[in-house]
C-alpha cells in the first residue's frame, strides 16, 4: 500500500493526537458557525472556542509530534515499526458487530462533544456564569446585582451589548479576565469607572427612552438618628426627574442634562471622577457656557491636558445595579419597615458601628457583629438585655444580612470605595458641580438651592410639628449644625461617620 506521509507518522499515538486535534478543530468551526448564525453575541463564547478548544488542538498536535519522534527513532534503530492496524472482516459475524460498536461510539461521542460545546457555549452568556464562575472575583457585584432593580436585566446587556464592534473587544477583554482570574492576577476591588464601558446610548437607552422623561418622582424617606432613643426624622421629597422632552412636558429638571439637545462636558481632574474642575455646557441655540471651580481652579492649559467626557446616563447613574449601601441608610430602612424595633436603646448607632468595624473577613464579621451587639445591651442596657431578647436577636439577625449585601472585606469591596453619584448626601454626586461654587463668565453660578432638584413637601422631626407645604418648606437638618449644610458639602460630614 502507497503511503502519502513518511512512514514515521503511521503509529498510534500519532493517530490517537490526529484526532483530538480534527475533532477540536472541527468543534471550533462548529461554534463559529453557531456564533454568525446567532443574533446576540456571546462574549465569554471566545474562551472556550478560542481558548479552551485549540490548547486541546495543540495538545493533539503535540501528542501526534511525540509519536512521530519515537516512530523515527525506533525505524532507524532498525525496530519493526509499531503500526498494527487491525485487520477487518466484515463476513465475520464479530468483526462486523466490533465495527458497528466503534462506530457507533464515535458517532456518539462526536454529537456529545458537539452538544456539549453548544451547552458551554450557551452557558458563557448567563448571569450565573458572569456572577458566579468568577465566583469570588464578582461576588459582590453579583450579590449587589440580585437585590437591586435590574436583577432581572442580563449581565452582559449592560455590559456587552449588541454589535459586531464591541462582541470582539469584550470577548478579547473576557479572555484576558479569565486569564487573571485563573493566575490571580485581579485587582481588588475592581476599579471602577469601567474605562471602556459600552456607551450608555447603546446599553441603558435600549431600555429607557430618554424622551420619556418628564414627570417627578416622590421619595418618602425615613431616618433615625444615632441617640439612645433612635429619634425619628421623615422627609417627602418631589424630585424632579423631568426634562428629556421638549415635546412632552417642561424641559427643565433633572433629566435636562439627558435632553439631547442639550450637551454637558466635562474634566473630571481624578480616576474615579469625583473632582470636577471644570464644566462647559452647550445649548441647543449654539450658545456655550464654562463653568469653572472656585475650590479647584485650573488653569486653560491644566484643563487641555485633563481628560473629558460628554455627560451621559452613567455619570449620574454610575451604580445603577452594583450598589453597596452606606450603613446609616440600609439601617434606616430595616427600621423604618420594623424589621428592627426602633424601642431598642441606641440600636441604630449599635448596628452602625457593628457595620463599619474593619474585618478580615466575612464569616469574622458576621460573628463579630452578633458578640458586639449582645456585649453592649449587656454592659450598657442590662435590664433591655434581660427583657429584650428576641428583639435584639432579630435585629442582629437583619444587620448581618445587611453586612452580608454589602460589605466583602475579601475584595475590599464597600461603600466606601465605590461612590454612587445620584444624589449628594453620602457622596459629593450632584455636588460635584452643583455645589454654589462653579462658576461661569458671565457670573451665572451651578445652584445648589435646596428646591432646584427636588421639593422638600415635608419634614417631621419624631414628635414635632410637621412642616408642610407644596411649595416646598424650608430645610431644617436634624440635627442643629448651624448653618453648616449650606456651606460644607453633606457627604463631608456623613461620609465620615
Ligand atoms: C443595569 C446595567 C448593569 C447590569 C445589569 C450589570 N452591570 Fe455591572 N456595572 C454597571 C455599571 C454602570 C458599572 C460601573 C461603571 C463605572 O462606574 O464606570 C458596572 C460595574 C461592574 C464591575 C466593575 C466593578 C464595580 O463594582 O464597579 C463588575 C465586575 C461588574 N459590573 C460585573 C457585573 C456582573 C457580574 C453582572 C451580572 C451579574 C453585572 N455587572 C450586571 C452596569 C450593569
Ligand atoms: C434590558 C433592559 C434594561 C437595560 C439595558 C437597563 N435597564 Fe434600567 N431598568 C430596567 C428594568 C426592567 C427596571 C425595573 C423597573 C421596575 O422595577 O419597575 C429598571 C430600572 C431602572 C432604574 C430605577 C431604579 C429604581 O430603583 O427604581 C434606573 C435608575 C435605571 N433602570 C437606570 C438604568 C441605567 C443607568 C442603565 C444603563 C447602565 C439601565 N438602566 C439599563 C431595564 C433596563
Ligand atoms: C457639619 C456636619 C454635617 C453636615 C455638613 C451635614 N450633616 Fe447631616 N448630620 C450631621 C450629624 C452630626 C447628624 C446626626 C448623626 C446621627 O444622629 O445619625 C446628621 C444627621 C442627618 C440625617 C439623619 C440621620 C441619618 O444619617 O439617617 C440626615 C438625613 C442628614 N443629616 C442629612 C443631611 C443633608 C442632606 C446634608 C446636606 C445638605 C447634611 N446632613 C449636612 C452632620 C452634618
Ligand atoms: C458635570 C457637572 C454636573 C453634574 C455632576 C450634575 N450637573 Fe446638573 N447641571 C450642570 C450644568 C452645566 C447645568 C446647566 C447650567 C446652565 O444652564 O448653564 C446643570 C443644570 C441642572 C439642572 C437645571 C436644569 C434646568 O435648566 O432646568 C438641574 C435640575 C440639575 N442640573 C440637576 C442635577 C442633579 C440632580 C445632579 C446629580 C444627580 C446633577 N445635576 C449633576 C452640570 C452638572
Ligand atoms: C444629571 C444626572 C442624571 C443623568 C445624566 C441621568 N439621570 Fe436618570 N435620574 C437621575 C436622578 C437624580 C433620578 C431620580 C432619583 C432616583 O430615582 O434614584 C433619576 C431617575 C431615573 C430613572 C427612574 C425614574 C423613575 O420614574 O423612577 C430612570 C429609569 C433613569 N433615571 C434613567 C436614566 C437614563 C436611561 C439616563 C441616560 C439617558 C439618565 N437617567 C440620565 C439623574 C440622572
Ligand atoms: C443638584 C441637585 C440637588 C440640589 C441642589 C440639592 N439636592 Fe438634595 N437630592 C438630590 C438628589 C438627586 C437626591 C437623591 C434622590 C435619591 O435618593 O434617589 C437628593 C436627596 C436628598 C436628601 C435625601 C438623602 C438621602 O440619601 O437619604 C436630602 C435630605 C436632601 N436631598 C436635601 C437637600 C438639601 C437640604 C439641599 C440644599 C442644601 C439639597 N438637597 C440640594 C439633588 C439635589
Amino acid at each position: 500500500m502507497k503511503r502519502a506521509l513518511p512512514s514515521s507518522f503511521y503509529n498510534s499515538l500519532t493517530l490517537a493526537g490526529g484526532a483530538v486535534a480534527a475533532v477540536s478543530f472541527g468543534l471550533v468551526l462548529f461554534l463559529m458557525l453557531l456564533e454568525s448564525l446567532s443574533a446576540a453575541p456571546k462574549p465569554y463564547m471566545g474562551v472556550i472556542a478560542f481558548v479552551l478548544l485549540p490548547a486541546i488542538l495543540v495538545l493533539g498536535l503535540l501528542l501526534a509530534l511525540v509519536g512521530v519522534i519515537r516512530e523515527h527513532r525506533r525505524l532507524r534503530a532498525g525496530r519493526p515499526s509499531e503500526m498494527h492496524l487491525p485487520r477487518v472482516d466484515m463476513n465475520d459475524p464479530r468483526h462486523r458487530r466490533a465495527f458497528l460498536y466503534v462506530a457507533g461510539g464515535l458517532i456518539l461521542l462526536l454529537l456529545f462533544s458537539a452538544f456539549g460545546s453548544y451547552q458551554a457555549y450557551e452557558h458563557t452568556d448567563s448571569d450565573q456564569f458572569c456572577g458566579e464562575t468568577c465566583h469570588k472575583v464578582m461576588a459582590p457585584e453579583y450579590t449587589a446585582y440580585q437585590y437591586s432593580a435590574h436583577a432581572r436585566v442580563g449581565c452582559v446587556k449592560c455590559h456587552i451589548g449588541p454589535g459586531a464592534d464591541w462582541f470582539v473587544r469584550s470577548k478579547l477583554s473576557g479572555t484576558y479576565q479569565v486569564y487573571a482570574t485563573l493566575f490571580n492576577k485581579y485587582p481588588r476591588p475592581i476599579p471602577t469607572p469601567i474605562e471602556n464601558l459600552r456607551p450608555a446610548q447603546e446599553t441603558c437607552e435600549q431600555c429607557h427612552w430618554p424622551m420619556h422623561f418628564y414627570s417627578e418622582k416622590l421619595l418618602v424617606n425615613t431616618y433615625f438618628l444615632q441617640d439612645e432613643h433612635n429619634t425619628r426624622w421623615s422627609l417627602n421629597l418631589l424630585v424632579k426627574i423631568g426634562g428629556g422632552n421638549s415635546e412632552a412636558g417642561p424641559t427643565s429638571g433633572i433629566h435636562w442634562h439627558m435632553n439631547i439637545a442639550n450637551q454637558v462636558t466635562y474634566a473630571p481632574a481624578d480616576s474615579t471622577r469625583q473632582v470636577i474642575p471644570w464644566v462647559q455646557v452647550r445649548r441647543p441655540d449654539g450658545s456655550v457656557s464654562v463653568y469653572r471651580s472656585s475650590d479647584n481652579p485650573v488653569s486653560d492649559e491644566e484643563v487641555a491636558k485633563l481628560p473629558k467626557r460628554k455627560m451621559d446616563c452613567i455619570d449620574c447613574h454610575n451604580r445603577p445595579t452594583h450598589i453597596y449601601h452606606p450603613p446609616a441608610r440600609s439601617v434606616d430602612h430595616v427600621m423604618a419597615l420594623g424589621w428592627v424595633d426602633p424601642a431598642l436603646p441606641s440600636i441604630k448607632s449599635l448596628a452602625v458601628k457593628a457595620l463599619e468595624m474593619p474585618y478580615a473577613t466575612q464569616q469574622g464579621a458576621l460573628d463579630s457583629i452578633g458578640a458586639f451587639i449582645e456585649e453592649s445591651y449587656r454592659t450598657q442596657y442590662p435590664q433591655v438585655a434581660a427583657t429584650q431578647h428576641a428583639a435584639i436577636e432579630q435585629a442582629i439577625g437583619e444587620v448581618r444580612k445587611i453586612y452580608a449585601r454589602n460589605y466583602f472585606p475579601e475584595m475590599q469591596v464597600s461603600w466606601r470605595r465605590f461612590p454612587d453619584n445620584i444624589g449628594h448626601m453620602y457622596y459629593p454626586g450632584c455636588f460635584r458641580c452643583h455645589d454654589g461654587k462653579h462658576l461661569s463668565e458671565e457670573g451665572k453660578v451651578l445652584s445648589r438651592d435646596c428646591n432646584t432638584c427636588h421639593t422638600i413637601l415635608a419634614e417631621e422631626l419624631s414628635n414635632d410639628k410637621l412642616r408642610l407645604s407644596l411649595d416646598g418648606v424650608e430645610y431644617k437638618h436634624p440635627v442643629d449644625i448651624g448653618d453648616a449644610w449650606k456651606e460644607t458639602n453633606c457627604s463631608d460630614c456623613h461620609s465620615a461617620q
